[in-house]
């Protein structure tokens, strides 16, 4: 009883159980010390000299002046234990020697790549998207980083938006899944942990829904589908005790997110309690001058900090403005305090300040520049992130004594563009990557050849190439052809306006058709493409996205069947691009089409289809599926009882394969419309040719809350669709009612 009186006092006086200070508290004495300019200095994050994504101001020289006088809290672009030491030796140099963080983006790994994100996010496995963060958090902290700007939790329904790339798609339930699983994977043990990197949810908020997919453009919506559709992943990573925020460019129904009270004040650090901090994106602070949000630099340093942006990244307002402003009496200090504190306790988190170069170690980066045991892993993952669109006459998987082998297509040979867009710690060390024509030469049998050709160039309108591949394409059994967008072409500020094949692509593949060799289509893409012709003329289609540093392999891992692939696509596809935005848990309207061919007034294009060329969750595997007694435990159910739903999923294909059973749910009615389906569950289940397994799912009330018109968030009575299916489009149906 004694030693409880005892630690409760302790604590009360900011102390912890073993007489030590807190953080809080060294916070706050920290803070004590410390002049106005020194707790801006903590808000200002600077871009070391390589790497930046949007305009620079570096001088170089100035930069590291300013972190010797403790006017500069943390750096992102330094990266390598080397460089990370020589600056964390400026900043010991301030007078209260005050640690640096050092921020990067590592997206889609570091220096092991992994498929980009949205590729991973088809593999729809958790425990692998953990563990690839896992992964790129020791191989970035062992190179000196404490900071990933990571994970990029947008929901994108628009592909002509570039960023598509690094985000998981369109649904919030798998998006919000698999950004807790990125959070989990990247923190790790926890900050302080030498393999942790501090996450970063952002862009804070709805970045994806910008008006017409393009980069940086305005969003224009109602609080309602935004607390419902976007905001999800960012509370639940709040929630998860995600280190960091990052607010994005766009303005929300005309207020910039970098200023937006509602969203930084009022929700993350209000209602959701959040107690990390917020940094701006590159010169969002900046931007709200030609935003027309702010006359000056001066104007965008006070709404940004009134908004609750606690650090500047790249736009060197804040120092220049934030201590005339207090000085003034326009920001009251106590903001400042705030937002350095908030800093200060990430770093005393991180353990830096106990030792400023704990994570400098040139050992462990020596380590983890080119693990072994990653490299396998990517591998695996690269694999398991490819999707099945097609298999007419189950070409696949090929057969490794087939006698003549074709590689055809301008990514054949390519080793940088396997990483796709952000594969910063990169640089020139090609030799690195797999290449698509190494990683099927080296599984082909010895007795067989494999054959190359170009053919074309990524986007451009040269055909002189055209004849050789026709000629090698002649020579061949098959002939794999690996077409698609250049790898640069989805990415940030890489919106497109149309979204087929680059260049000339779309013709090679009608001119190698033509010989009537059957044809294996390979699309690389950051995004859903339209290709129409190729999905309605060649037979085999995979979708293999940008499969990082083990690419080559992870493919002729699947094109020889040594894993049957198992992604599901977590965007609709669209079948043009006036088409967009098509997701599938849209609003039913008043006047649904109700099939494809009665177009009159409905609502429903008179050109065109509703459905999208590929449905959300669509994907084949080698073997076949078949769904079969699906069983609720109720049809009928009252209060907060349980809704348990079970179906038998069986392989009566050839091959062992792993299915991704999804459960959807309709509410038939509610006090604002619902959508025609939302996911509420999956199960990727692993089942041995000829083989059953039972898949069980269970929902409770708190499955079927929604925010209605005045923003609560609560569930109603009713009448509910449940729905078990291979992909959004094809499920079983029950319908059961649910009173309160
Ligand atoms: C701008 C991007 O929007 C953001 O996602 C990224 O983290 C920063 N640049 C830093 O590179």
């Amino acid at each position: 009883m004694k030693r409880v009186y005892f630690l409760l006092a302790f604590s009360a006086f900011g102390w912890n159980a073993y007489g030590q200070k807190t953080i809080d508290q060294k916070v706050a004495e920290l803070l004590s010390k410390m002049t106005l300019e020194e707790k801006v200095g903590q808000m200002v994050q600077y871009s070391g000299f390589e790497y930046a994504t949007g305009p620079q101001h570096s001088n170089s020289a100035a930069v590291l002046e300013e972190i010797k006088k403790g006017k500069v809290g943390s750096m992102l672009n330094v990266a390598g234990s080397e460089e990370t030491r020589s600056f964390q030796k400026l900043a010991m140099q301030s007078r209260l020697k005050i640690p640096l963080l050092f921020g990067q983006d590592v997206i889609h790994g570091y220096r092991t790549t992994f498929p980009v994100n949205l590729g991973q996010a088809a593999s729809w496995d958790l425990g692998m998207i953990e563990k690839s963060e896992r992964i790129a958090a020791t191989e970035a902290a062992a190179y000196g980083i404490h900071w990933t700007f990571a994970p990029m939790v947008d929901i994108a329904r628009d592909p002509r938006w570039g960023r598509v790339m690094e985000g998981s798609g369109e649904d919030t339930y798998l998006g919000t899944k698999i950004g807790l699983a990125r959070i989990k994977g990247f923190q790790g043990r926890g900050l302080g942990s030498l393999d942790a990197v501090m996450a970063c949810a952002k862009h804070f908020a709805a970045y994806g829904a910008a008006v017409g997919g393009r980069d940086y453009n305005s969003v224009d919506m109602s609080l309602r589908q935004l607390n419902e559709t976007y905001l999800p992943p960012f509370k639940a990573a709040a929630e998860a005790g995600v280190a960091t925020f990052m607010n994005s460019f766009n303005d929300i129904n005309g207020i910039p997110a970098t200023a937006n009270q509602y969203i930084q004040r009022d929700l993350l650090k209000g209602k959701w309690n959040y107690k990390g901090f917020v940094v701006s994106d590159w010169g969002s602070i900046g931007e709200m001058v030609p935003h027309g949000y702010a006359k000056d630099f001066n104007e965008a340093a006070e709404r940004a900090i009134q908004g609750g942006s606690d650090m500047d990244m790249e736009s060197r307002v804040y120092m220049a403005e934030l201590p005339k402003l207090v000085k003034e009496g326009k920001v009251d200090a106590k903001l400042i305090d705030d937002a350095a504190g908030r800093i200060l306790t990430k770093k005393f988190e991180m353990g830096l300040f106990d030792d400023p170069y704990r994570f400098s170690n040139e050992k462990r980066q020596k380590e983890q520049t080119d693990n072994q045991e990653n490299r396998k892993f990517g591998r695996e993952f690269g694999a398991k992130s490819i999707v099945l669109l097609k298999n007419q006459g189950n070409i696949l998987p090929l057969s490794k004594t087939t006698k003549t082998v074709a590689l055809i297509g301008p990514f054949g040979k390519e080793t940088v563009a396997n990483h796709g867009f952000w594969s910063i710690a990169f640089k020139d060390d090609n030799q690195r990557i797999v290449s698509q024509f190494d990683g099927i030469k080296n599984q082909l049998d010895k007795n067989s050849t494999l054959l190359y050709a170009k053919g074309c160039n990524v986007d451009d309108q040269d055909k002189t190439q055209f004849a050789e591949a026709v000629e090698t394409a002649k020579k061949a059994v098959v002939v794999i052809m690996t077409l698609g967008e250049g790898h640069a072409m989805s990415g940030e500020a890489k919106s497109r306006s149309t979204i087929g094949f680059t260049g000339v692509q779309e013709d090679l593949l009608k001119e190698i058709a033509k010989t009537g060799k059957p044809i294996i289509l390979m699309i690389n893409a950051g995004r859903p493409l339209i290709f129409n012709w190729a999905a309605d003329n060649i037979p085999t289609i995979m979708y293999t996205w940008w499969l990082g540093t083990e690419a080559g392999n992870s493919i002729a891992d699947v094109l020889f069947g040594t894993v049957n692939p198992g992604g599901k696509l977590p965007m609709s596809f669209p079948r043009t691009e006036g088409q967009i935005p098509v997701y599938y848990n849209h609003y039913n309207t008043g006047r649904p089409a109700k099939n494809n061919t009665d177009r009159n007034y409905v609502s429903a294009y008179i050109d065109l289809d509703n459905d999208p060329k590929y449905p959300f969750g669509y994907g084949l595997s080698y073997t076949d599926f078949k769904y079969s007694d699906m069983v609720l435990s109720s049809a009928s159910l009252t209060g907060n009882q349980a809704l348990n739903i079970s179906v038998t999923v069986s392989n009566t294909g050839k091959y062992d394969g792993e299915e991704v059973v999804q459960l959807y749910i309709r509410d038939l009615f509610g006090k604002v419309v619902r959508p025609v389906k939302e996911l509420k569950g999956f199960q990727k289940v692993f089942i041995k040719k000829g083989e059953s397994k039972k898949v069980e799912f269970k929902l409770t009330p708190e499955d079927l809350k929604f925010f209605d018109d005045n923003l609560n968030f609560d569930w109603e009575g009713g009448e509910f669709d449940i729905m078990i299916g291979t992909n959004s489009q094809n499920v079983q149906t029950k319908r059961i009612s649910w009173s309160k």
